[in-house]
């Protein structure tokens, strides 16, 4: 009897430590966690809807409404994938839950909102509140208290739900201002985590069983942009000088010099009826141009066997991979075409008359384009099947990866038949264009002309003219 109690207490006494510091550790992070295992969810009410910024912060107010974090819970594409993969994941008998919400509606998410994901489409969400159709909003990332580690899915057990973020959703807004001129409406909080690239990881990094899915952070983790001290910032929210605060209303607000844009631009673009869609499409433009260099070298000319040869160089200057993020989705090619006394002797990179590339979506028994060099990420399921039509990002199993890395370059060697002509003129044009879809994919989505197709950008372009009787003379290049 006594030597039994004697057990007991050794075995006791190390679980009386364990609950304590459980009790502890939760009691002291429930006010700003939310994990899907959170007790419980935050109020829509903690979060202020992004209008109630507007008067005060006019200029955040104004960048932010025209970018994509605004739209990420307005756009058609969005809750049509989002209904064809809840469906994919019903017929399987899993519940993909507010997978597709945890980071387009971050509130919606911490706040246990939408009960019912599957059930979601554009026009039924037109009902909820604004704090959940504003996508990812002001007071949501202003709620930041604390950074997040990578969001990894395991679709074996099933769990979708698994972003972490750390907020404070109050009055107390958090920011990287650490001298705030004190206002009624809310308290400021410095928090030093807002100029790093952490402040971007919940939602811009995501494993799939372990495996690299969407990783833009994990890029420039490992680029010399972050060991140089270059977060996500630098690039997407350029500093400016000017006031965080309306002067008119605070004259005592001091001109500040390290103010950020809030455009945060890339290459996807609000495609329906949408505020400052020209703003919008100026900081996109702005932005590729710092996205890369094509230069056309060793450009040779074999006489005797009256071939071009010449290499085509893609370098890489942006922060993490070229396409990043939903890489399996985006358009990133050369479009080449080589020119002798204006006909069209060589081309690549061609469009169809529905303005498609004779990519992998396009049937493969008609006209093919064998050259073709398109920068993407191919992702295969468990069945083996590939590509945007067949397997979406959580549905992944392995990926092929032909993105470009940082501060690298791809280069591919050309060697082209010329016409049989001593004294021609030679013209080798060569673009890097850019688009965040194929027309195919809204046409598969079943939005064929409710949302407008992408439009493609050139990131870079070189043109070469040279005659073959000066022995490779060159004219121009641009
Ligand atoms: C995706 C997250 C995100 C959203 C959405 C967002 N901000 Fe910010 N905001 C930041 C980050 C990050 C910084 C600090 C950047 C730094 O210091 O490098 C910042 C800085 C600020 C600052 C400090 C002054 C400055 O420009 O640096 C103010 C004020 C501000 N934001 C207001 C707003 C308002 C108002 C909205 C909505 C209209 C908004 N923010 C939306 C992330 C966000
Ligand atoms: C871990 C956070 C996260 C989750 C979960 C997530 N997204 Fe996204 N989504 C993003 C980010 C970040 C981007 C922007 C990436 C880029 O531009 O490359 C994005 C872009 C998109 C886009 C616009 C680009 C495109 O592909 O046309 C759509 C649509 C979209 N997501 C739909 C979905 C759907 C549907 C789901 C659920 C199956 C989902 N997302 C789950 C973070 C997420
Ligand atoms: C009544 C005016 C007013 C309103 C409304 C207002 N702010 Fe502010 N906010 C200020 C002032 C004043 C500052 C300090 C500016 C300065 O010192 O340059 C500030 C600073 C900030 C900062 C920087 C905090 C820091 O220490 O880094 C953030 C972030 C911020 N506001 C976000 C918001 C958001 C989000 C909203 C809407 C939910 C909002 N504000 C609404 C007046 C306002
Ligand atoms: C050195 C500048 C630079 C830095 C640093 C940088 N980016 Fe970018 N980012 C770019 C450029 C240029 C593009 C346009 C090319 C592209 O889309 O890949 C871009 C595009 C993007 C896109 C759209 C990607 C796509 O192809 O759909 C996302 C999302 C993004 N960046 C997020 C981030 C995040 C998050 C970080 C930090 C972890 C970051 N960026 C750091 C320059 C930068
Ligand atoms: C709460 C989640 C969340 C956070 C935090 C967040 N983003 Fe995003 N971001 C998204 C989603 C979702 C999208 C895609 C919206 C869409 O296209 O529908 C997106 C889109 C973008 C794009 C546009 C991509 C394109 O293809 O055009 C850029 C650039 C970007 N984010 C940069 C940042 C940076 C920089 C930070 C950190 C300061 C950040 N984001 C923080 C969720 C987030």
């Amino acid at each position: 009897m006594k030597k039994n109690k004697r057990i007991n207490l050794t075995l006791v006494l190390p679980l009386v430590i364990i609950v304590i510091s459980y009790i502890y550790y939760n009691f002291n992070i429930k006010s700003s966690s939310y994990s899907p295992y959170s007790e419980k969810p935050f109020l829509v009410e903690q979060f202020q809807v992004a209008e109630n910024c507007q008067s005060c912060h006019p200029q955040h107010y104004l960048e932010w409404s025209s970018s994509m974090h605004a739209y990420a819970f307005k756009d058609p594409v969005f809750f049509a994938m989002n209904t064809n993969e809840q469906n994919y994941h019903k017929d399987k008998g899993e519940d993909l839950g507010q997978f597709c919400i945890e980071c387009h509606s971050p509130v919606a998410y911490t706040t246990n909102l939408i009960k019912n994901p599957d059930k979601l489409t554009f026009k039924n969400s037109q009902k909820l509140p604004d704090q959940v159709t504003e996508g990812v909003g002001c007071a949501f990332c202003h709620a930041m208290v604390h950074t997040s580690d990578t969001p990894n899915i395991n679709t074996k057990k099933s769990l979708f739900n698994v972003v972490e973020y750390h907020i404070d959703p109050s009055n107390k807004m958090y920011g990287s201002i650490s001298d705030p001129l004190p206002n009624n409406f809310h308290e400021s909080v410095y928090n030093q985590d807002f100029s790093t690239s952490e402040a971007c990881l919940p939602c811009h990094n995501l494993l799939v069983d372990g495996k690299n899915a969407e990783i833009t952070f994990s890029e420039w983790e490992s680029s010399k942009y972050k060991s140089n001290g270059f977060p996500c910032q630098e690039c997407h929210m350029e500093t400016y000088e000017g006031f965080a605060v309306d002067p008119k209303l605070f004259p005592q607000a001091k001109k500040r010099y390290n103010l950020h844009r809030h455009f945060f631009a890339g290459i996807d673009e609000a495609r329906t009826a949408f505020p400052h869609k020209d703003l919008q499409r100026n900081e996109i433009k702005r932005l590729l141009e710092q996205t890369a260099n094509l230069n056309i070298n060793d450009l040779t000319l074999i006489t005797e066997q009256n071939k071009i040869k010449f290499e085509v160089e893609v370098f890489n200057r942006a922060g993490h991979n070229i396409p990043s993020g939903a890489t399996f989705a985006r358009e990133l090619w050369l479009d080449i075409k080589v020119l002798s006394a204006n006909d069209t002797i060589y081309q690549t990179g061609f469009v169809n008359e529905n303005n498609e590339l004779y990519d992998f979506s396009i049937d493969p028994n008609k006209e093919i384009d064998p050259d073709l060099v398109i920068f993407r990420s191919v992702f295969y399921d468990e069945k083996g099947d590939s590509g945007i039509y067949k397997t979406s990002a959580q549905r992944m199993t392995k990926k092929s990866d032909y993105t470009i890395s940082t501060f690298e370059s791809f280069r591919k060697n050309y060697i082209i038949n010329a016409p049989n002509s001593s004294d021609n003129d030679f013209k080798i044009i060569a673009k890097l264009k850019f688009r965040a879809r194929s027309p195919g994919f809204i046409d598969h989505l079943g939005l064929k002309g409710q949302v407008p197709y992408s439009d493609t950008f050139i990131v870079d372009e070189k043109i070469v003219e040279f005659d073959s009787g000066s022995q490779l003379s060159m004219i121009s290049e641009e």
